[in-house]
C-alpha cells in the first residue's frame, strides 16, 4: 500500500455546511420526543446540532420522567402521556424511541393525530407491523422514516459516492458487523423476549440495512446461523446473503459477544474500509494499486444530528419519505429479519 492521502470535511457545529445552503434554511420543524430512555436522551442532546429543527416538548409515561427529561434538555413543555404529546398542534414530527415491541403502536398514535414521524430501528419487530404503518402513513399522507442515522453521515454519504462514481468498479463483498458484550440482564431490553429482545432486531439491523444499501434489499437466498440463549433470544448470528451475480454479503451481529465492528466493501478495482462503521466518522478507499484516500469527518455530535437535519429538510419540502432510506426498502430489510428469524425458529411471545 502506498502513502495516505487525506481529504478532511469541514464541520459546523457537527453538520456538513451543504445543509446550510438548503431553500428552507430560515423554517423550522417542532419536534415531539416520544420516550426518555437511553437513545432519547442521544437524540434530543444532537437536536441542538440542527439548523432547522428544535425539539419543543417530550412525552413519558410518566410527568416525572418527562419534566427531569425537559429540564436536563432545555425542553418547554412535558406531558405524562404519550397521547398528550402527538395532540399537540404545535408539533410537527414525533420522534420514536420507546422498545421496537411497542413502534407499532405509538407511531399509529402519531400518524393518527396526523404527526410526521421518524421511529428508531428497528421499526417494528416484524414485516406485518410495518406493512400496517407504512399504509397508514400514506392514507394520512404525512412523512415517515426508520432513523437509520448511519447512512446520514458524512463518511457513509461519502462511501456511497465512491461506489457510485465506480471507484471500486464493480462491487462483489461485503463484510460487516455490529456486536458487543452486553451485561448478563434477562429482564433488560437486549435479552428479554416480552421486550423484543436478541442480537438481530437490536445490533444485526445495523449490518444488514448496510449490505442493503450496497446490493438493495431483496437478497436471491439467505443462509444463516444463531446462537439462541437461556432467555430464548439470538445472542449472536452471522448471515450470508447471496445477491446473486457473484455479489454476496457476510453478516454478524451479537449482544453478547464483542465483535471488530468495521465494515469492507470490496469490488473489481479496489475496497473501502470503514472502521466501527457505525458511528463511522471515517473511510479509507483504496483503489488497486493507487495511494489510499482517507476521508475524515469529526463532529460534536453523538451523530444523529444528520438524520434529524435530514428529516427536517425533507418535511420542510413536503416529501412523504426519505430516499436514503425508503419505507420500501425499510420492510424489505425486515423482511430480511423475518426469514432470518424463521430459519432459527425464533417467534417472541407476543407474534
Ligand atoms: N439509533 C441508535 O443508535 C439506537 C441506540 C439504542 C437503541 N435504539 C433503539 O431505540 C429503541 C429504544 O432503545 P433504548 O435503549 O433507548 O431503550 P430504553 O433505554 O429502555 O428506553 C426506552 C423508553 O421507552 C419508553 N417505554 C414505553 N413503553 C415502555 C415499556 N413497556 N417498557 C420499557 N420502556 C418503555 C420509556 O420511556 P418513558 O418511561 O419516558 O415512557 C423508556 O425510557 C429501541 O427500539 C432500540 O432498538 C437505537
Amino acid at each position: 500500500m502506498g502513502k495516505i492521502t487525506q481529504i478532511h470535511l469541514i464541520s459546523l457545529g457537527g453538520i456538513h455546511m451543504s445543509f446550510a445552503s438548503n431553500s428552507a434554511i430560515n423554517k423550522k420543524v417542532n419536534w415531539g420526543i416520544m420516550g426518555t430512555g437511553w437513545i432519547a436522551d442521544r437524540f434530543a442532546s444532537d437536536l441542538q446540532y440542527v439548523t432547522n429543527g428544535e425539539a419543543v416538548a417530550v412525552g413519558s409515561r410518566t410527568i416525572e420522567s418527562a419534566s427531569k427529561f425537559a429540564e436536563n434538555m432545555n425542553i418547554p413543555i412535558a406531558y405524562g402521556t404519550y397521547e398528550e404529546l402527538v395532540t399537540d398542534p404545535n408539533i410537527d414530527v414525533i420522534y420514536i424511541g420507546t422498545p421496537h415491541p411497542f413502534h407499532i403502536e405509538h407511531v399509529t398514535l402519531a400518524l393518527q393525530a396526523g404527526k410526521s414521524v421518524l421511529c428508531e430501528k428497528p421499526f417494528t419487530v416484524n414485516a406485518a407491523e410495518l406493512e400496517k404503518l407504512i399504509e397508514l402513513a400514506r392514507e394520512k399522507n404525512v412523512f415517515m422514516m426508520e432513523a437509520m442515522w448511519t447512512r446520514f453521515l458524512p463518511a457513509i454519504v461519502k462511501v456511497r459516492e465512491w461506489i457510485q462514481q465506480g471507484c471500486i468498479g464493480e462491487v462483489k463483498q461485503v463484510r460487516a458487523e455490529f456486536g458487543f458484550q452486553s451485561e448478563w440482564n434477562p429482564q433488560g431490553r437486549l435479552l428479554n423476549p416480552e421486550l423484543g429482545g436478541g442480537a438481530l432486531l437490536d445490533a444485526g439491523i445495523y449490518p444488514i440495512s448496510f449490505a442493503a444499501m450496497i446490493f438493495g434489499a431483496k437478497p436471491i437466498h439467505i443462509s444463516s446461523t444463531a446462537e439462541i440463549g437461556q432467555t430464548g433470544v439470538d445472542e449472536h448470528f452471522t448471515a450470508l446473503l447471496d445477491y446473486g451475480s457473484g455479489q454476496a454479503a457476510l453478516l454478524s451481529g451479537a449482544v453478547r459477544l464483542d465483535l471488530n465492528n468495521d465494515a469492507y466493501i470490496y469490488g473489481t478495482k479496489g475496497h473501502i474500509h470503514i472502521p466501527t462503521f457505525l458511528y463511522a466518522n471515517e473511510a479509507t478507499l483504496q483503489v488497486n494499486d493507487e495511494d489510499a484516500q482517507l476521508f475524515t469527518a469529526p463532529r460534536s455530535s453523538h451523530g444523529y444530528a444528520y438524520e434529524a437535519e435530514e428529516v427536517g429538510r425533507l418535511i420542510l419540502d413536503g416529501q412523504k419519505e426519505s430516499s436514503v432510506i425508503s419505507l420500501d426498502e425499510s420492510l424489505n430489510i425486515i423482511r430480511i429479519l423475518d426469514k432470518m428469524r424463521e430459519q432459527w425458529g425464533l417467534k417472541y411471545p407476543f407474534e
